[in-house]
């Protein structure tokens, strides 16, 4: 949901703030730009659509300075326009905005009012003008970000400038993300750490209520009250290769590859082999809180919602534990019936998404025990739980999450582990022979990435179909959920996927030879009833694409198509269909010509509700 820059220091500006954006254009795209405050001027440059067309604009090298901010936009408030695009200005006044503000009508009409007048239809426009007015009635810069922060209602993370305080850059949030860092040419912000990792490795995140000064030498954290704050610094062990394509066509091909590395780092160190136990020290719960919380909950959004229903299987069939999984927008206006003492998880690959932060909020002033499974380290959930499980995944910038998935189900395989053994439910031979299989993981997911020449195959019989419905049952009817998102939001295919016993309730109705049928069909109690399915779409002439353990030649004359994953326990097939769908998906929305990273109408970080 927008992506804020700005760089105070002693290089030039542009390059930098325009590097930054790159990095942060996983978080919108609809529209760009810059401001660059130079010699007691404020010069603007904006586009439309993505960031190489304010590149374009740029190469006249007409912004020249060593302070400015910038903006990568995700429309909410207007349409995506050059008028609608960050930086927005009042006079002297130049800022950028994350967010949303929800009074912004309110204050736009008082405003009015007063006399201002409105450019562009965003909310954004009436913080720039609610910043001027104070300014314009004495007040320094600092004082008059306070202020208008105490106004705002909603969530924001802004960066401001003024022609009248040169070589200074503020910043304020609530409820969106912001980092700072500095080397030893200048200061940086960013909406995340991936555009500082080129600087610095040493950042800051801010925390809500606070409001940050950079200048060319240092940073001052400040806290609501204009106390000042020690700079607490995290070290990001992220290295900023990582954040490049490295060789491969998109992001989102090169974090499906980077799969099987991330289950290895996931489960680095956070076991004892001998004991048969998983080992999660930043878990922050006693074993007797464990075994006492008397209902476990896991909540989050989309991809990260799909691993929360995985997790749900796993831990009522490993665990023979009862699950309650719930979407963070839900949760969160239905009046949950969580208690203290209830063990409350939260998943999600950013740590910033608004309705599961709101939701681990509900829960924790409910009295629950929230533990986070995060990728990003420094993240407001990472921050705000009681205990964390970090994904390690380095950063995910592609908008469809892949490996971010992969790493949340292998957290928690582990927590399940840790939970059975505490619990005494597993024994420590049952606990090594788990290990066993997670460890042997990442093999079986570097088998099924070889299968891509023949998923590709299967991409470029069925690219141009309009919809394709996937079959799942068990612990894999999440896995056609998911891989009916992964198609739908890259390929813009409309995709519905069902549990397979569910078909005959309804979507057996849309079924003919025009929709592609995907059938996860592993060799589990569940296959022969998923083979019965896949008769019935057969018999409707739909096209079938069926996804089987190795080794089974059953489906071979009955489905068009069949891929196959190594042979693993039941429980751990989610993660090798997860990877093939997500190939199926990515092939799909190359043929159809279309930018995988990017997708419309999307972003990556949903940190508005
Ligand atoms: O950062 P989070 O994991 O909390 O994000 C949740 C969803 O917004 C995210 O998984 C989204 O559904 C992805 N675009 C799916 O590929």
């Amino acid at each position: 949901m927008c992506g804020i820059i700005g760089y105070v220091g002693r290089e030039a500006a542009t390059p930098i703030l325009l590097a930054g954006l790159k990095r942060l254009e996983y978080r919108g795209y609809d529209s760009a730009g810059i401001a660059i405050l130079h010699d007691g001027e404020l010069s603007i440059r904006r586009s439309v659509g993505k960031l190489h067309n304010l590149e374009t604009v740029l190469q006249d090298g007409s912004l020249q300075g060593s302070i400015g901010i910038g903006h990568t936009r995700w429309a909410t408030h207007g349409r995506p326009s050059e008028q609608n695009a960050h930086p927005h200005r009042s006079g002297d006044i130049v800022l950028v905005h994350n967010g949303i503000i929800e009074n912004f009508l309110t204050l736009k009409y008082r405003l009015e009012s007063e006399g201002y007048r409105f450019e562009s239809e965003t909310d954004t426009e009436v913080i720039a003008h609610l910043i001027a007015s104070i300014v314009r009635r004495g007040l320094k810069l600092e004082e008059a970000v306070r202020l208008v922060s105490q106004e705002l209602h909603g969530s924001y993370a802004i960066a401001v400038m003024s022609v009248s305080e040169p070589g200074r850059i503020f910043v304020s949030r609530s409820g969106c993300p912001l980092v700072v860092g500095r080397n030893d040419h200048g200061t940086f912000l960013a909406s995340d750490v991936t555009p500082l990792l080129a600087h610095t490795r040493d950042v800051t995140f801010l925390d809500d209520g606070d409001i940050g000064l950079l200048t060319e030498s240092d940073i001052f954290i400040l806290g609501p009250n204009g106390e000042a704050k020690p700079r607490q610094i995290v070290t990001i062990d992220w290295d900023a290769e990582a954040a490049e394509k490295g060789g491969f066509q998109d992001f989102m091909i090169k974090e499906i590859h980077e799969q099987p590395q991330v289950i290895s780092d996931t489960l680095r160190g956070r076991f004892n082999y001998e004991l048969g136990e998983a080992d999660l020290p930043d878990l922050a719960m006693t074993n007797e809180e464990l075994i006492n919380a008397r209902r476990i909950w896991i909540v989050a959004c989309g991809t990260s919602w799909h691993s929360g229903l995985v997790g749900k299987y796993l831990f009522e069939e490993m665990l023979r534990r009862p699950v309650q999984v719930d979407i963070g927008s839900e949760f969160r206006y239905r009046q949950p019936m969580i208690q203290k003492d209830d063990l409350f998880i939260a998943i999600s690959q950013s740590g910033e998404t608004a309705d599961t932060l709101a939701a681990a909020r509900e829960a924790k002033r409910l009295g629950a025990r929230v533990l986070a499974i995060v990728n990003v380290v420094g993240s407001t959930l990472a921050r705000e739980a009681d205990g964390v499980i970090f994904t390690r995944c380095g950063p995910e910038i592609s908008v469809a999450s892949t490996k971010a998935f992969t790493g949340q189900v292998v957290a928690l395989y582990l927590l399940a582990l840790h939970v059975g053994r505490v619990r005494n439910v597993l024994s420590p031979e049952e606990g090594r022979w788990w290990l066993d299989h997670f460890l042997m993981l990442p093999g079986h997911v570097e088998q099924v990435l070889k299968q891509e020449e023949a998923i590709k195959a299967v991409a470029a019989a069925y690219y141009e179909k309009r919809n394709f419905l996937y079959l799942g049952r068990g612990i894999n009817y999440p896995i056609a959920l998911e891989g009916a998102l992964k198609l739908k939001e890259i390929s813009y295919i409309h995709a519905e996927g069902y549990a397979a016993g569910e078909m005959k309730h309804g979507p057996i109705a849309l079924i003919d030879e025009d929709m592609p049928v995907v059938v996860l069909s592993p060799k589990d109690r569940l296959y022969d009833k998923s083979v019965n399915n896949l008769m019935e779409v057969r018999a409707r002439n739909a096209p079938v694409i069926a996804f089987v353990t190795e080794g089974d030649r059953q489906l071979d004359r009955l489905a068009d198509y069949v891929l196959s994953i190594p042979e693993v326990h039941p429980l751990l097939t989610p993660i090798l269909f997860a990877v093939e769908l997500q190939l199926l998906a990515y092939h799909v929305a190359v043929m159809r010509g279309l930018d995988v990273d990017k997708p419309r109408n999307l972003a990556k970080s949903v940190t508005v509700e």
